[in-house]
């Protein structure tokens, strides 16, 4: 199942699995305020991550107590405190757990026997599951966001496009018409043009962009790196071929900003074939999502022209959100420690005015470097279907997310998200809609 990954990576695999093990354990034990059957799991999640902190002070790695206790906060805000609260929430939580024996166990030192023997005895404790009905359709709206003073321009993001699923190219076309008329003059996209890294899905995705009726620019992400129809890693030329520049970063200026547009998807395949959350199950074929967010040495001479003193404002764009990266799963699907301090320390030149990243599908104003906001920005996709606009202004800028306006598809799109996905991607009014100011 799994190809040989680097020792860093198995290093952060292995603090992933802690993290989510702890944060396990933390959320049983709040249930089980509720519901006494909640207190085994909750010791034995505790003692998966007592397996896991093993392995790390083996590895001279120290745990994370702040990404536990956020990946707990952030299981909460998809299945509430009481276990009853949400439909198949229980069964959310074995899967987190699915996950960290499928991707983790075999890399274990003193080997996964133990943690799967634990792993067997939470699931006894699930009821079997009534399949709820999908929550019915109701329109993601934005409260209205006042820019921070006269708008000078407006630009568009547009999220993860996924060109080859079943309902990539339609909505992301839905996402451009949009877009087309709501007077931005540039849009951004950020990556994961293609679902497969497919020939065909580059040409497709090239196709949809230039739909766009302004100039526009594209970032790579990591389902663009590996064609699973080649079984290599493709990605680099065909990006190159039919977005006209090699994916090592851009920089480009429009009306008085820097646009710095970061490649963070590494040219590595995934040590992991493509992992199905839902049903807890490892599916067929190459081309996981463990591609670690990093920077290659172009992409850091960018940043250090960026945080020159008298450089203009910049906005950046990337496809992976940075640390610390406390949703799922935590540390190893976010940009790498490294190059999130990097980002860090340009946004202290006091240059940077927005981070904007992809990859989660989800809106969210996941982290902040001194002042400065790192928003993940939901895709057309997937729910909430959409894509964010700014409002640029001398001293700041107003970001708000717009659902898609083609009904149709919305309604044909909203029955495929349960209530969980609907918690996790929607964001608050405030991942959806917020003044910055300088
Ligand atoms: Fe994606
Ligand atoms: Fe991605």
């Amino acid at each position: 199942m799994s190809r040989d990954p680097r020792q860093d990576v198995i290093t952060d695999l292995m603090r992933s699995a802690w993290a989510v093990e702890s944060a396990r354990s933390l959320v049983y034990r709040r249930w089980a305020a509720a519901d006494e059957r909640f207190e085994s799991p909750s010791r034995t999640a505790r003692e998966a991550a007592a397996i896991f902190e093993r392995e790390l002070n083996e590895r001279d790695r120290r745990t994370d107590l702040p990404i536990a206790e956020g990946h707990a906060e952030w299981i909460t805000s998809l299945v509430g405190d009481d276990p009853g609260a949400t439909p198949l929430a229980d069964w959310f939580v074995v899967r987190l757990a699915d996950w960290v024996v499928a991707h983790a166990g075999d890399f274990l030192s003193e080997g996964a026997g133990r943690l799967k023997e634990l792993h067997e005895t939470d699931k006894l404790t699930l009821k079997a599951p009534e399949m709820p009905a999908a929550p019915p359709y109701e329109a993601v709206t934005t409260p209205p966001v006042e820019p921070p003073g006269d708008v000078a321009f407006r630009f568009a993001i547009l999220g993860d496009l996924h060109v080859g699923s079943p309902a990539g190219e339609s909505m992301a076309r839905a996402a451009i018409a949009d877009i087309n008329a709501s007077g931005a003059d540039l849009t951004i996209q950020l990556g994961d043009l293609a679902d497969h890294g497919k020939r065909t899905e580059f040409v497709q995705a090239a196709k949809v962009m230039n739909e766009l009726a302004m100039p526009w620019e594209v970032v790579t992400g990591n389902h663009d790196m590996y064609s699973t129809e080649e079984e290599r890693l493709a990605g680099r030329e065909y990006f190159t071929e039919h977005f006209n520049r090699a994916p090592d970063g851009h920089l480009i200026e429009h009306k008085g900003h820097k646009f710095v547009l970061l490649d963070s998807a590494e040219e590595v395949a995934s040590p992991f074939a493509p992992y199905n959350l839902v049903t807890g199950q490892f599916m067929d074929g190459n081309g996981g999502a463990i591609v670690r967010g990093a920077l290659t040495t172009p992409q850091h001479e960018i940043l250090a022209e960026v945080a020159a003193p008298d450089s203009p404002p910049a906005f950046v764009f990337l496809h992976h959100p940075t640390q610390p990266f406390t949703s799922f799963p935590p540390i190893v699907f976010g940009l790498r420690d490294a190059d999130s301090g990097r980002l860090h320390a340009v946004c202290d030149s006091g240059n940077v005015s927005g981070i904007f990243a992809g990859h989660t599908h989800r809106n969210k104003v996941s982290g902040r470097f001194g002042t400065v906001p790192v928003t993940e920005v939901g895709i057309p996709r997937d729910y909430p279907f959409g894509y964010g606009l700014v409002d640029v202004a001398a001293n700041g800028y107003a970001y708000h997310f717009h659902q898609i306006s083609n009904e149709d598809l919305l309604h044909e799109a909203y029955p495929l998200s349960g209530q969980i996905h609907r918690n996790y991607a929607g964001g608050t009014a405030s991942d959806r809609g917020f003044i910055w100011t300088r």
